[in-house]
Formats: structure tokens, C-alpha cells, sequence
């Protein structure tokens, strides 16, 4: 395995950069893992983990031997056959992606290239024409001109929070694009272990049921640039869509948990990303869809579905309060239980959370939010400051006496609670359930849920 060994850097030990570095070495790869954060890179060396993701510790232990962790450059480019650019792009006020990190990054790369082939990999999402950019910044940076024997090369990531590690041994695609066959080649024999047939991950990860192996998808540097946009708007698009269609759903009747059932075994459609709720959150979907909207906007190009997608998705957190309305009127002094911090189950992130939203406004209308989250609590803590909600230290405490609840995160803890007894402990028993977390209910109380008839108001 030894021989195919490649000498790796990664810029940026965040969300993306972190599951990279460690992928790679657990592959069997010798990475660094570069960041200007001094305290992050001390916990890394440490054996730390500044996030929480499934697996990630297991993996980071593993692959102990063949990753190191730093703040200088110097130490981890010249070496380098491969250089990933990992650092974040959040969005600026006009919804553009802020390219700063981006710049820097490249600029410092630039002035430890080492005149040999490397290969220079974008995998932060970033604006269509922006590999280009950072070819000419790591010409305009690097101190010796032959210096420039760099390739730039796109790769984006598809990897989602909670199953980050599933979904980078195991993905459905490998995108590499760039002008350069030379660097897509090295870029081939870095994956080659996952690109094999029959990868299974020696340890820890087990490998999905509906495993197939990875199509390589080589493209033009900007066709992979604007895969990553298009996967993402894509995504958000389906979600809102199967909320537009649950709003409808609760009017007429119709159940859209058995109408998304019914429409995913469409080959065509697909069973995915159909799940209705309280919309979609997370790092991701929103700064994407407003990124390509405001792409759009450059080259004087509309683009009114990402907008509609984007205003279901606002509408659809509205819903959630008006729904707790339509049973209690007037929400002032009410003891409202929120389950479920996090923007989805298994990871502590709460970037643009529905959970959030919901929250602010429950305090707004004068409620008294209790809320809890088996992982987010101690984030949201420090993040959610601004707040003034208690914290319950179990779903079960946080349910006693309230007038009702919200589950907004569909985590696996809150799918045990014995809900019937739960509510039985409720001043009212009231869940607006939006994740369909509670399975049958033949118990005293309501529990209404997102796309299906609403029940009956409390007595
Ligand atoms: C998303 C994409 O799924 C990844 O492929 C991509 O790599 C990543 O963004 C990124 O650009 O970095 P992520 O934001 O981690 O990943 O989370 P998702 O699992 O996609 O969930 C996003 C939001 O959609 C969550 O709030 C989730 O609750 C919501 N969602 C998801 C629904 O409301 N319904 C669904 O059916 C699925």
C-alpha cells in the first residue's frame, strides 16, 4: 500500500478539511493538516477533535501515524504531491461566497511551492471561475517563476454532516476537474483505493447496503465547479418541493409521507431528499442556493425556482409556530418544550437551524422555551447566547409541565421516548412533531405533524 503512498497537504482543518485529512490517511496517504487556528491545531495534535461526526475519532486514531497537524506552511507544502484547499467560503451579505480565506490560502501556498508538479485541489464550494483565480494568484505568489508547474484542479465535496465518513469512503461519485490529464491522473491515484472494486473500509465504517462502486466523473474545471452549486440547489429543490406539496397534502387530506413513498419508487424521482418538515438547514443549502442565485445576477440571469425554493423554505418555519398558534391562540407565558437544537441528527452544528429560528420567535410571542439536545446543547450555549431559553437536561424533563412541544430534529434518542406517557406529563399534551418522529399514537393528547391533516384543537 506503502508504494502508492502520496504525500498530501490540507488547508483548512474545518468541517470539510478535517474529514478529508483524516480520510486520506486512513487510506493510507501521509497528510498535514494545515490551519492558522493555533488552538485547533493543538487539540488536533493531541488527538482531539474540535467537532463531533461518527466515526471520525475511531478513524483519526487509526490513521494516528501517517497525519500531523500544523500552522506553518513551510512545513507541509514544499513536500507535498497533492495540496488541498479546504478553508471556508461563509456568504457575504449579497449572498456571495466571501473568497478571502480562498485568496489567503493560495497566496501562502504560493510561497512554498517547490518547482516540481503539485497538484493544487479546490474542495471548497467556490463561485464558477474560481480555480482559475487561484491559478493566477499562485503564479502572481510564487516566489520562483518555474515555480508555476502547479495544476489546479476541482474537486467538490458531497459529504453531509453525521455521515461525512460514510460518505467519503463510500461515495456515488468522485468529481475531478480540471485542464490538466496529469493532474486528474494524480488525483486517480489518490482515490485508486476507494475507485477499486470491492473497497470496504478495513475497520470501524461499515460499508452501506446499497454500495456500488464510485463513478469517476473527469470534467472542465468550471463543469465541476458548477456540479457542487447544482448537486446542492438541486437538493434544497426536491425538500421544498415535497413541502410545497405536503402544505397542499394537509389540505385535502392526502398524507405526504405516503405520497413521497408513493412518487420516490419512481426511478426517476428518487426516495431521497423528499423529506417534508420544517424545512432545511445547515452550512450548506442556504448560502448555495443564494450563491447561485447571485452568480446569476453578475451575468444578468434570473433563476426563480432556487428563489421559490428558497421562500418555501422560509414559509415553511413559519409554519411551524402558526400550527403551535392554531391549538394554544395566545402563546404568552406558555412553557413551549423544544426537542432538537441541531440543523439534523447527528452532528453538534446549528448553523442555520430551523430549531433557531423557531426559538427566537417562541421567545418573541412572550413563550418560555425549554429546550434540549442529546449532542448541540453545550455549542448552543456559547453560539445561541443571544437566547434567553432554559436548558432541560433530558427530552423527558423538558416535556414535564409544558404546554407543548416541538420536535424539530428527528434525532434517534427522541424516537425511544415513550411518548404516550410523555404527554401524559404535559399540562397540555401538544407536539407538533415536524420530523415524524412519533410513530403511531393512540394515546390522550395531539400530535400534529407536518403534511398531514391537522388534528383536532385541544379542548
Ligand atoms: C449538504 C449535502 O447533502 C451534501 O451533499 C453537501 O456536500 C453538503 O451539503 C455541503 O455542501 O457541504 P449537509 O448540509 O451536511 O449536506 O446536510 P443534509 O443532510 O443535506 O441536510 C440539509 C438539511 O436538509 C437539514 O436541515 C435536513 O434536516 C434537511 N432535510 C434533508 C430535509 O428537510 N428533508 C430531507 O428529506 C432531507
Amino acid at each position: 500500500q506503502d508504494a502508492k503512498a502520496l504525500q498530501v497537504a490540507v488547508v483548512g482543518t474545518g468541517y470539510v478539511g478535517l474529514g478529508t485529512a483524516v480520510m486520506l490517511a486512513y487510506l493510507g496517504h501521509h497528510v498535514t493538516g494545515v490551519d492558522v487556528d493555533q488552538a485547533k491545531i493543538d487539540m488536533l495534535t493531541r488527538g482531539e477533535l474540535p467537532i463531533y461526526e461518527p466515526y471520525l475519532d475511531e478513524l483519526l486514531r487509526e490513521s494516528a501515524p501517517r497525519l500531523r497537524w500544523t500552522t506553518d506552511y513551510a512545513s507541509a507544502i514544499p513536500n507535498a504531491d497533492v495540496i488541498f484547499i479546504c478553508v471556508g467560503t461563509p456568504p457575504l451579505p449579497s449572498g456571495q461566497p466571501n473568497l478571502a480565506y480562498v485568496a489567503e490560502a493560495a497566496q501562502s501556498i504560493a510561497r512554498h511551492l517547490n518547482g516540481k508538479v503539485q497538484v493544487v485541489v479546490n474542495k471548497s464550494t467556490v463561485p464558477i471561475g474560481t480555480g482559475d483565480w487561484v491559478a493566477r494568484i499562485l503564479e502572481e505568489n510564487a516566489v520562483d517563476y518555474h515555480a508555476n508547474r502547479y495544476l489546479v484542479v476541482s474537486n467538490p465535496e458531497f459529504l453531509r454532516e453525521g455521515t461525512a465518513l460514510h460518505d467519503s469512503l463510500y461515495p456515488d461519485r468522485i468529481v475531478l476537474g480540471s485542464d490538466s490529464p496529469e493532474a486528474i491522473e494524480r488525483m486517480a491515484e489518490l482515490y485508486e483505493p476507494l475507485l477499486s472494486q470491492d473497497f470496504a473500509a478495513p475497520v470501524s465504517v461499515p460499508r452501506p447496503d446499497c454500495y456500488t462502486q464510485p463513478a469517476l466523473v473527469k470534467t472542465s474545471l468550471s463543469s465541476a465547479e458548477m456540479i457542487k452549486y447544482a448537486a446542492n440547489a438541486f437538493l434544497a429543490l426536491k425538500i421544498s418541493f415535497a413541502n410545497e406539496i405536503a402544505g397542499l397534502c394537509e389540505r385535502v387530506d392526502a398524507d405526504i409521507q405516503e405520497v413521497t413513498r408513493g412518487i420516490g419508487y419512481d426511478q426517476r424521482i428518487g426516495p431521497h431528499f423528499l423529506g417534508a418538515g420544517a424545512g432545511w438547514g445547515g452550512s450548506c443549502f442556504g448560502k448555495d442556493t443564494a450563491a447561485l442565485i447571485s452568480i446569476g445576477h453578475e451575468y444578468g440571469y434570473e433563476m426563480p425556482i432556487l428563489a421559490a425554493a428558497i421562500e418555501i423554505n422560509q414559509r415553511q418555519r413559519q409554519l411551524v409556530i402558526a400550527k403551535l398558534q392554531q391549538h394554544l391562540h395566545r402563546l404568552k407565558g406558555k412553557r413551549v418544550a423544544v426537542l432538537g437544537m441541531a440543523f439534523k441528527p447527528n452532528t453538534d452544528d446549528l448553523r442555520d437551524a430551523p430549531a433557531h429560528d423557531c426559538i427566537a420567535r417562541l421567545i418573541e410571542l412572550g413563550a418560555q422555551v425549554v429546550a434540549h439536545d442529546p449532542i448541540a446543547m453545550p455549542r448552543a450555549r456559547h453560539e445561541w447566547r443571544h437566547l434567553r431559553y432554559q436548558e432541560a437536561e433530558s427530552a423527558e424533563a423538558a416535556l414535564r409541565g409544558a404546554d407543548a412541544a416541538i420536535l424539530m430534529t428527528e434525532w434517534d434518542d427522541y424516537r425511544r421516548i415513550d411518548w404516550e406517557s410523555a404527554l401524559r406529563g404535559m399540562r397540555h399534551p401538544l407536539v407538533i412533531d415536524t420530523r415524524r418522529v412519533i410513530g403511531h399514537f393512540g394515546g390522550a393528547g395531539i400530535v400534529e405533524q407536518i403534511g398531514k391533516r391537522p388534528a383536532s384543537r385541544v379542548a
